[in-house]
Order: structure tokens, then sequence, then C-alpha cells
């Protein structure tokens, strides 16, 4: 069979929101304190205690937001206990992630200061398990009000005059599980509830996101799209790839078998089904599509690397997570019509990260290299793109691919999941027959991957080898690969 996409050019569709391509940061294990923040007197290069090899690796891949501070420590989070002088704040044990002390150095003005450094949007997941509304209402009031009431006061009082007009709030994280264990049907009403009391500020119109299921838990999307869907701009959803199947063992992140590769890029089409079966369940209750789908936690989970801290989730990164990110972001760009934001779980040193630290040193992982190969899809157009494909297991296509044009350019994004094989692939773009072409290739064996001796094993060259043809251009995709094809009139 020829392999072939065909993209039509000629007929742009939804833009895609450049935040589905939202990160994720918890204080989770080396994910803040070190592979984020080092402090302003650590000896590591830093900008307001800021590591500025990462902020510079996140700029360059465009970071559009990044949600904080979890995951399950938001609901154990006090955000007062985070604001102030440093070394007078107060100190918890994260119980979460590992037992270990949590001394609040990072806080709500550092979390806003990094993203003004990476030029991202800021989402704050607010407390709600062991939280009250009056929390969350006075931080919205910290950062988003210019009436002088004590509130915000404090915040002049911490060195910031003008207000944040932080838009993106989350009410609770996983209500369902480590966030309260509630029931939907309290949880819709706990939501409605807290929603009523974060209140716009000035023209900063709050863009107010419930929990949502997790996976397949299309009862809890029922329920709170029938007694909630009017009081929310987005209904997340949780879904993590993990490899067995089995939550006690996940399975190594570097050491897998081809069964397992495929097994894992099964699992990462399955977002395919979720988001039609949840989406489908929304209709019903909000037939305009107002309230978005919200993936703010997806990605690998693995079990950790050998030897490590097992409440940090430290993992490696293998070009099969490439595989994974490629497909979930070509699902992503073609459901862009109805996706608000989406977050890869999570950003640095935790789960399926886009980059790892040690000490000083820093790594780009395949999935990072993923990200920055796609970034071009951010606030474009989305084009209808066929994909003429045999499986390579199950009814999973062995090419994945999605395309976009912003200001006359042309973005395809294309994976060969082949394990093996490597493929020509005829690709055809509609509207653009005669546009001068330029491809990306990023290539290795299954499980290749970037170690601190060995940063750059895996990381994107030029595709050499695109022929014109009659019939269209051949592109030759190596197996285990991503391409991006750039088409410019
Ligand atoms: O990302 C790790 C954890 O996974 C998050 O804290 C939680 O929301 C989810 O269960």
């Amino acid at each position: 069979m020829q392999l072939s996409v065909h993209v039509d050019a000629l007929h742009p569709m939804s833009k895609i929101s450049k935040n589905i391509y939202g990160q994720f940061s918890e204080h989770l294990g080396r994910c803040i304190y070190q592979g984020l923040f080092v402090g302003k007197d650590s000896p590591i290069p830093n900008v307001n205690g800021m590591r500025t090899d990462v902020v510079n690796a996140l700029k360059e891949a465009k970071v559009p937001l990044l949600r904080w501070p979890g995951g399950c420590f938001a609901d154990e989070y006090h955000w007062r206990d985070g604001i102030g002088p440093q070394a007078q704040r107060k100190r918890m044990v994260n119980t979460n992630w590992g037992y270990v002390v949590e001394d609040n150095s990072f806080g709500t003005h550092e979390f806003l200061e990094l993203c003004r450094q990476i030029g991202c949007e800021p989402y704050i997941n607010a407390n709600v398990g062991s939280g009250t509304v009056r929390e969350m209402a006075e931080w919205v009031e910290y950062l988003n009000s210019e009436g002088d009431s004590s509130v915000v006061q404090e915040r002049w009082a911490n060195g910031r005059k003008e207000p944040f007009n932080v838009k993106y709030w989350g009410v609770g994280n996983e209500s369902w599980g480590c966030g309260g264990n509630m029931e939907a049907d309290f949880y819709a009403d706990v939501y409605r509830r807290f929603q009523t009391y974060c209140r716009d500020y000035g023209d900063n119109k709050l863009y107010r996101i419930a929990c949502g299921p997790n996976t397949d838990d299309w009862e809890w999307t029922e329920t709170l799209m029938k007694k909630a869907a009017k009081y929310m701009d987005g209904l997340t959803l949780h879904y993590y790839d993990v490899p067995s199947g089995k939550w006690k063992d996940k399975g190594s992140a570097t050491e897998f078998t081809e069964e397992r590769y495929y097994e894992t890029l099964v699992r990462a089409a399955y977002m395919e089904t979720l988001l039609r079966g949840h989406l489908a369940i929304m209709d019903r209750y909000d037939e305009d599509h107002r309230v978005k789908l919200l993936v703010d936690e997806w990605g690998c989970w693995h079990d950790v690397e050998p030897g490590t801290n097992p409440g940090f989730l430290y993992q490696q990164n293998t070009m099969r997570d490439a595989m994974v990110a490629a497909i979930t972001l070509n699902i992503f760009n073609a459901h862009a019509d109805r996706l608000g934001l989406c977050c890869i779980a999570q950003m640095v040193n935790v789960l399926q990260a886009m980059i790892l630290t040690e000490g000083d040193q820093m790594v780009l992982t395949p999935t990072y290299h993923v990200f920055n190969m796609y970034k071009d899809h951010q606030d474009a157009e989305l084009l209808e793109s066929c994909v003429f494909s045999g499986t390579v297991t199950e009814d999973l296509k062995q090419i994945s691919a999605s395309a976009s044009i912003r200001d006359g350019s042309v973005t395809v994004t294309m994976a060969n999941l082949h394990a093996t094989e490597k493929a020509d692939v005829l690709v055809n773009v509609e509207g653009m027959e005669k546009a001068a072409v330029t491809g990306t290739v990023l290539a290795g064996a299954m499980d290749a991957l970037n170690t601190f001796q060995h940063p750059d094993t895996v990381k994107p060259v030029t595709l050499e080898g695109i022929v014109r043809t009659e019939r269209g251009l051949v592109v030759p995709m190596p197996a285990c690969s991503v391409v991006t094809l750039k088409f410019n009139a």
C-alpha cells in the first residue's frame, strides 16, 4: 500500500489554540526545585532564581502556558505560606510526594516571575480539598484586584503594584481522588460555590476550570455538565499512558520490548476515543460548544529510574515517548475546535519531561524536540489531513499526521510509528503544489535517548531526500521518526 497524506490547504478550519501545547509544573520531586528554580544565590546561572539554561530552552520551544502548583500538591497548598520574605515563609512536609520538606521559597510571585521569563500564560490550580472558599477568593483578589483592600495592600507590600491579571483558574485537582475523594454530585455543588466568589477584576475575565474526569469516567463528565456547565469555561481530563496497564508495575522507561512499544502507542492513540466520548457527553448539555475540554495532565508514566526516590517520579525519556507526544499532539490538533488548553505532565525532571537536569547540567529529551518541531501549529488554522496507511498493530495506523496554515505557510507534522521499517510517504498539499518545502526529522531506535554524557544522541536534523514527483512529494521517513514539513508559498 502506498502510504500517503493528503492535506487541503484551501479550506482552513478552526484555530489551534497555542494553549494546547501547555505544560505542567508541580511541587513534586525536582520539577520546581533544582529543575526550574535554584534561588538567587545558586552558582547555577539564573535570573531571579530561575535557571537560565532551562528558561532559554523553554522559550525556544515557545511554551505558551504553565499550570501550577499541582496536581495533588495543589489541594494541600496554602498560597499565603508562599508569599513575603523567603526566610520567614512557613515550612511544610510534602506528604504527596516523598515527605520532603517544602520551604515555600518558590511561591506565587516566583511562579509569575517564571512565567514572565518564559513568556507564557499562568494557570493556577487552587486548593479545594483542604482549602476554603475565602482562601481561593483572596488569592484571585491578591493577584488581580486594583482596589485598596488589605489583601491588595499585602501584594503592594510584597513589591508588586500592578495586578498580575491571572486569567486561568482551576477549582481543585482530581477532586475524585487526591483532591478530596468527592463524588461527582457533591463536587459539582462545591465547584459552583467556589467559583461564585472568584471575581472578575477590571477587564480580566476569569477562565473558570472545573475538575473533570479521570480517563473514561463518563459519569463524572455527565454529572458535572448536567449540574455545573453554565458556571465553567473548561472541564479537565486527566489521562496517563501507563505502558503495562498496571499501576503497580508500569514498566521501565528505557528497557522494553517491541511489543511493549506498540502497546504504549496504542494507549496513546486511545486519547482519540477519550476525547470523542467526553465531547459527545458535553454536547448534550452545551450544544454551542462553549465549554472546552482541557487535557491538563497527560503523558507517559513509567517506573522511576532505579535508585531514585519513588516519590519523585523521575523517569528517562526515549523515542517511544517522542512518538507518544507526536500521536497525542496530532490528535489534539484534530480536535482544536473543542480543546481550550492541554498540559503535558510534567515540565522538568518529572514523568514525561521536556527537560532533565542534574546539578548544572541539562538535557533536552526527545519529547522536548517534538514540542519544538510542532510549535508552528500554535495559533495556526487547522487543515484537514487524510492519512492513507496500513496498520502497525491492532488498528493503529503506521502514519499519524496533522497540518495547519498560518500567514500562507503550511506546517505538516507526521510520525512513522513503525519500530523498524522506514516509510516513503507520498504527501500532497492541495493549494501548495508549487511551494518551497523543507523538512526536519527526529529519528532513532525506539529506546534511543539523551543522557548527561551523550545529550545529543536524539536531536532533530534536516531531512534530506524529499523528492518532488508528478504524484506529489515523496518523503523518506526513517523507522520510528517524527517529521515536520514546512511549505512556504
Ligand atoms: O502528575 C502527577 C500526579 O498525577 C498529579 O499530582 C495528580 O494530579 C495526578 O494523579
